[in-house]
């Protein structure tokens, strides 16, 4: 065996210098490793909705997840995130009394990492993430709900929302405000801001009485936006 080839390998690699070919073949790497990521980590679960409607993970900050819990203050009952992420704002809905706390997520990778902060934090008999499509969530009956989704999609979102959600409900959307809705309180500056709004309280605004869109012409619209895409 010759002992001194590692070393002759090693001095040649230190002498050479990175040509235009090697810059291309390091550049591909790593745009092959990105490519990876987004679709073995990222993109999970999304293959099936349309590209108009799929929503980046973005964490909340620590303050946006305070602004979205001070509008809260003062309810009580069922708590819903529709794009729960890593789960967070369902955990402090739990710590705050909320019951029961759920999160609906379509990335797998999420939804484990959730479930895993809430067993750290000897939480996870009492939350619940939940690897479902937010779009296809019955949400009658629900409360307390929270979204922090892209603009893009936060237009379709208040038909459904309309449709579905009780006249006491209260939806807080975090980062990006509902485009036709009035918010009645609105907490915290810049991108933790956070605002609030009652069902009650929007629905005349936005729907006459015969243009409240039901569930089958609202998943038509999906259909639509999807072969649109
Ligand atoms: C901007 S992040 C917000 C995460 C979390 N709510 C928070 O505030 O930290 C939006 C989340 O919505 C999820 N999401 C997007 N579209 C979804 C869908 N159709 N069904 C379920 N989850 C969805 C994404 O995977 C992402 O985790």
């Amino acid at each position: 065996m010759d002992d001194d080839a590692p070393d002759e390998a090693l001095a040649e690699f230190k002498t050479k210098h990175l040509g235009g070919w090697g810059v291309a073949q390091i550049a591909a790497g790593t745009g092959l490793t990105v490519y990876a990521m987004w679709v073995g980590i990222l993109q999970p679960g999304f293959r099936k909705v349309p590209l108009r409607l799929q929503v980046p993970y973005i964490p909340a900050s620590k303050a946006q997840v305070n602004c979205v819990m001070t509008l809260f203050r003062g309810r009580k009952g069922g708590f819903v995130d529709l794009g729960s992420g890593d789960g967070r704002i369902v955990l402090e809905a739990h710590r705050q009394g909320f019951t029961p706390a759920v999160g609906y997520e379509l990335n797998p990778w999420l939804v484990r990492m959730a479930r895993f902060h809430a067993w750290r934090a000897g939480h996870h008999e009492e939350v619940s993430y939940r690897r479902e499509d937010l779009w296809k969530v019955d949400l009658t009956g629900c409360k307390n709900i929270t979204v922090f989704l892209a603009p893009s999609v936060l237009s379709l979102l208040q038909q459904k929302l309309q449709t579905e959600l009780p006249d006491d409900a209260l939806v807080v959307a975090g980062r990006f405000p509902f485009p036709d809705w009035t918010p009645y309180r609105i907490e915290g500056h810049g991108v933790d801001r956070a605002w609030a709004y009652s069902m009650k309280a929007q629905r005349p605004h936005t729907f006459k009485k015969n243009d409240i869109p039901t569930n089958s012409n609202l998943n038509n619209e999906i259909t639509k936006k999807k072969g649109s895409t």
